[in-house]
């Protein structure tokens, strides 16, 4: 992908792949995830926008095949790497553009992405490729951070792209739910879970430069006292500045 956007989104998970491992951060909420999407033996599936696969390499010792496409080759390296050490043998990794996904219509029985949609150009092309891939009675699974209150969204996206420039929109569950609508798909469920991060791990990933940072603690001290809301939900714990990403899971089946 040639965009200025896809450029971004490239050096930024190029810096961050290292930081992909399987404790910590990156593999959080596997477990929530994989029961809500009910994997099933023989089932072949595709990871969007997969990184280095945790969700896919969570669901493949449950289904038949899982193919992983990601834009960033850094991140599939790093996911090949940690397939091969855990012995999984059916999984592909391939670069690719979740906007226009190289397959027929109805290849998959179960199509997922992973905290992906926030990052994309655009979402909505997305979520169409992911339902016109689906089979008819096959699933989609979209996890991704949720803004609960819209009305933050222009600090809440400022404060995002301060830390990631390659951070688009968080979206909230409706707008989800809408997108899944217009490409043809029913909402089968919705569940939501608090993902508590530790700021400062969180800007390191990312190797968020200095002065974004001391605006990033700033702003959520700022409202920590009392000021307006970023939609962040920061906290002190220990001494320790922490805050809030609700994570949601939602599930979809193609109509007609
Ligand atoms: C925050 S990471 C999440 C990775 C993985 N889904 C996970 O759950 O760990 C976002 C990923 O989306 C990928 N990405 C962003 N836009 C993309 C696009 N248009 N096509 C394919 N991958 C994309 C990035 O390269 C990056 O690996």
């Amino acid at each position: 992908m040639t965009t200025p956007h896809g450029a971004r989104i490239r050096e930024q998970f190029r810096l961050q792949a290292s930081t992909f491992t399987d404790d910590g951060f990156a593999a959080s909420g596997l477990e929530w995830i994989v029961e809500r999407l009910a994997p099933r033996a023989g089932e072949q599936v595709l990871d969007v926008a997969a990184g280095a696969a945790h969700l896919g390499r969570a669901l493949a010792p449950h289904v038949g095949h899982v193919c992983a496409l990601d834009l960033t080759p850094e991140m599939l390296a790093q996911g090949d790497r940690l397939a091969r050490e855990s012995g999984l043998r059916n999984i592909a990794f391939m670069t690719g553009d979740a906007m226009a996904l190289p397959w027929l219509d109805g290849q998959f029985d179960l199509v997922v992405c992973r905290l992906t949609l926030h990052q994309v150009e655009d979402p909505a092309a997305v979520v169409r490729e992911m339902v016109r891939v689906t089979r008819p009675g096959g699933r989609i699974g979209i996890t991704d951070m949720l803004l609960e209150r819209p009305e933050v969204e222009r600090e809440n996206t400022r404060l995002e792209r301060l830390r990631d420039p390659s951070h688009n929109r968080t979206l909230t569950r409706s707008q989800v739910h809408a997108l899944l609508d217009a490409a043809g798909a029913e909402v089968t469920s919705t569940v939501t879970r608090d993902n508590p991060l530790d700021l400062e791990d969180w800007m390191r990933r990312s190797q968020t430069p200095e002065e974004f940072r001391v605006e990033i603690r700033r702003r959520l001290d700022e409202e920590l006292a009392g000021g307006e809301p970023t939609g962040l939900r920061p906290a002190l714990r220990d001494g320790v500045r922490t805050f809030t990403h609700v994570w949601g899971t939602i599930t979809a089946t193609p109509l007609g």
